[in-house]
């Protein structure tokens, strides 16, 4: 009856949202998290300044919470992110040379996912239980390469140092490439296609490309043509992995919804949050409940889409 469970009756993996412990502590979110949602995401706790915010010293209590919450209410989890411009401490955008910056995200990678390898058996299924976003955020508006510590060291070559790292480190988890504005079949989506297809020509390094959909109102009519365009990269799997719409008007969800729906390789829908009082777009009322859990007319539309 919840999102979740809908969402796996029409063949999907699951409906989620992020989390983490300040979310956590929230017995009224808890609770329609687990009604409602079969899958988190870290909000905040597994980047890079959480994880490793000085070098080679590694702390994981924020991300515990949210993993071992997950395994123990039967929920699937996302990692997010391994590897990111933003929220990325300063040591590692102060890094000049090629070797330096390869040991470092190999590292980085190794421990993070290292430390979840193989916890996550949920749906019986380890290949699908735990998938890693790997790198958030590497195009410019036009489809290039992202300027960033990681592409003006090492120009393309990181996207397969990283994936390397993250596939010998858990070769059963789905690993992910995943971004914001691949919202229609434009530039962007264009350029992600074109490096997907690049980057996995031979050994198939990129599993999945997540869309984030931070979506502004009425910016889901073109959510179809996206998915479908990024799934004719060839990847076996696209996710809706950040959506949140401003106002969270009804006839936008139902888009969205619809899209993933319509496209065989969508594996599932996360929206960022649970209700809009913890949302990070404050302001914009773009979720699914409203400040006090309540349920919103974009939940029973989605209920209805689904
Ligand atoms: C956001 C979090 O929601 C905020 O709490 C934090 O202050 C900034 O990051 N794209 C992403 C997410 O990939 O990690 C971001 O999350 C939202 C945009």
């Amino acid at each position: 009856t919840g999102l979740d469970a809908k969402m796996k009756a029409k063949g999907k993996k699951y409906f989620g949202s992020c989390a983490d412990s300040n979310t956590l502590n929230i017995a009224a979110n808890v609770a329609v998290l687990k009604s409602d949602f079969g899958q988190v995401t870290p909000e905040n706790s597994m980047k890079w300044d959480a994880t490793e915010n000085s070098r080679g010293s590694f702390t994981f209590s924020g991300a515990d919470t949210l993993v071992n919450w997950a395994v123990s209410n039967g929920k699937m989890i996302r990692g997010h992110t391994l590897v990111w411009h933003s929220q990325l401490p300063g040591w590692v955008s102060s890094i000049g040379d090629k070797a330096t910056l390869t040991s470092v995200i190999q590292n980085h990678i190794t421990n993070v996912a290292g430390r979840y390898k193989g916890k996550l058996y949920v749906d019986g299924d380890p290949g699908t239980s735990l998938t890693h976003c790997i790198f958030s955020e590497i195009l410019n508006e036009d489809g290039s390469l992202r300027s960033s510590v990681f592409s003006n060291v090492l120009g393309e070559s990181f996207v397969t140092i990283a994936f390397t790292a993250a596939r010998s480190t858990d070769p059963s988890a789905k690993l992910y490439i995943n971004d914001y504005n691949l919202d229609s079949n434009n530039a962007k989506v264009q350029g992600m296609v074109s490096l997907v297809k690049r980057i996995n020509a031979g050994t198939k390094y990129i599993d999945g490309i997540g869309t984030q959909m931070h979506l502004e109102a009425n910016g889901a009519g073109g959510a179809q043509a996206a998915l479908t365009a990024l799934a004719s990269s060839g990847v076996s799997e696209v996710a809706i992995t950040e959506l949140d719409i401003k106002s969270a008007s009804t006839n936008d969800y139902t888009t969205v919804v619809k899209a993933c729906l319509a496209v065989s390789q969508c594996v599932g829908i996360t929206t960022w949050g649970v209700s809009d009082v913890n949302s990070w777009r404050s302001g914009n009322t773009p979720l699914l409940f409203d400040n006090n859990y309540r349920p919103k007319a974009a939940y029973n539309a989605v209920i209805t889409a689904l």
